[in-house]
């Protein structure tokens, strides 16, 4: 697909010309990955975080909110809920936090790979390239890090950089590619500054990357945050509105047909009723149900409003699986990697099985 055909679906408003590209992402999607629906456990480990980024709700230098980091021994809980579920995944998530060190994160993927049949995925900010190998060794499977905005001048304004470390999140992502992980990546639509151009961008991006995993979802005004205050309203500004998230799904599984693209929370909480419903019609065909402990929850408060806040493991679990039965697809089981990741491995591992 060109950039000017992208950009066209961009700025396509009318209802009905869309149901052919609401159409044409959801037969690709089933053509290359199929009805199941995989269930991804996200556990919110901590929400310290040294960054400074401008739209989220755990930037540092937010000083009223209240911080938690879990033990080992709840994250494992919540592992072994994971387990009980039958999910194939747990992802674990913090804000950028050096407390995270090597060692801790290195020892709780090894015993949960060692005593669990689950993928991890993990999702810690911008770390160290021996960090990443190490945790890599440690049998992590998966790393997600989105790019937010392939704009530069977007991402420096809104990612001040810590002193003496400059952000490439492209090459971050194609290093650990290289060590082996299947990486995700993403971005958030509405960004103000964002432009269609840039948006049409970061879908050739998702494509260039060859992403196994793509993250998307509107942008939610955080009150308490600078990028929040700020006034978005140039005649290429893209919306932060559902429908145009839902066109960049979209486009992502026409770009990217083998990847894994869930259908986020952040969807949800505009669209509390079928956000999920509508993602997973429109490309996706993952969903990442919260295991978070109940009391830390609100503290996870990247963006206000978030959908799932008040909600136990239990009731999400069950609204999940309800929510996918609702569409007549089924709940995935095992790891569900991505199909693209699962060839690249077999290419590498020298083995000449065909994989179709
Ligand atoms: N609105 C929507 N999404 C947000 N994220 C962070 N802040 C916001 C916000 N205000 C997303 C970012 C980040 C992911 C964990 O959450 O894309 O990578
Ligand atoms: Fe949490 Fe629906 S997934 S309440």
């Amino acid at each position: 697909m060109d950039h000017a055909e992208i950009i066209r679906w961009l700025r396509e408003e009318d209802p009905e010309i869309l149901t052919e590209l609401w159409a044409r992402a959801d037969e690709v999607r089933r053509d290359n990955v199929g009805d199941q629906v995989h269930l991804r456990g996200l556990i919110e480990i901590g929400n310290h975080c040294v960054r400074r980024c401008g739209y989220c709700g755990l930037n540092a230098s937010r000083s009223d909110l209240q911080r938690y980091r879990m033990s080992r021994s709840e994250i494992l809980d919540c592992v072994a809920q994971a387990v009980e579920y039958g999910y194939g995944t747990v992802v674990i998530q913090a804000g950028e936090d050096p407390a995270w060190t090597a060692e801790f994160i290195g020892d709780l993927v090894a015993e949960i790979k060692s005593a669990t049949p689950l993928a991890v995925t993990l999702s810690l900010g911008e770390r160290s390239d021996e960090e990443l190998a190490g945790w890599r060794s440690a049998g992590a499977d998966r790393f997600l890090l989105r790019f937010e905005t392939s704009n530069r001048r977007l991402f420096d304004h809104i990612h001040p950089p810590l002193p003496g470390k400059r952000s490439d999140r492209e090459a971050m992502l194609l290093r650990m590619a290289d060590m082996g992980y299947e990486i995700g990546s993403g971005v958030m639509v509405g960004i103000p500054g964002q432009t269609y151009e840039d948006l049409a961008r970061d879908v050739e991006t998702f494509a260039r990357l060859d992403l196994d995993m793509i993250g998307l979802g509107p942008y939610i005004p955080h009150p308490d945050t600078p990028v929040g205050r700020e006034d978005s309203s140039g005649p290429d500004q893209t919306p932060a509105t559902e429908e145009l998230t839902y066109r960049v799904m979209a486009l992502a599984r026409l770009v990217c047909p083998l990847s894994n693209i869930p259908s986020t929370s952040a969807l949800a909480t505009l669209n509390l009723a079928e956000g999920r419903e509508l993602g997973l019609l429109r490309g996706a065909n993952v969903v990442m149900p919260n295991l978070t402990p109940q009391q830390y929850r609100p503290m996870y408060e990247i963006y206000p409003s978030k959908a799932c806040i008040r909600e136990t493991a239990q009731q999400c679990h069950s609204c999940m699986t309800r929510r996918i039965e609702s569409l007549g697809r089924s709940v995935g089981s095992g790891p569900g990697s991505s199909p693209g990741y699962t060839a690249r491995s077999i290419k590498a591992s020298g083995d000449a099985t065909c994989v179709r």
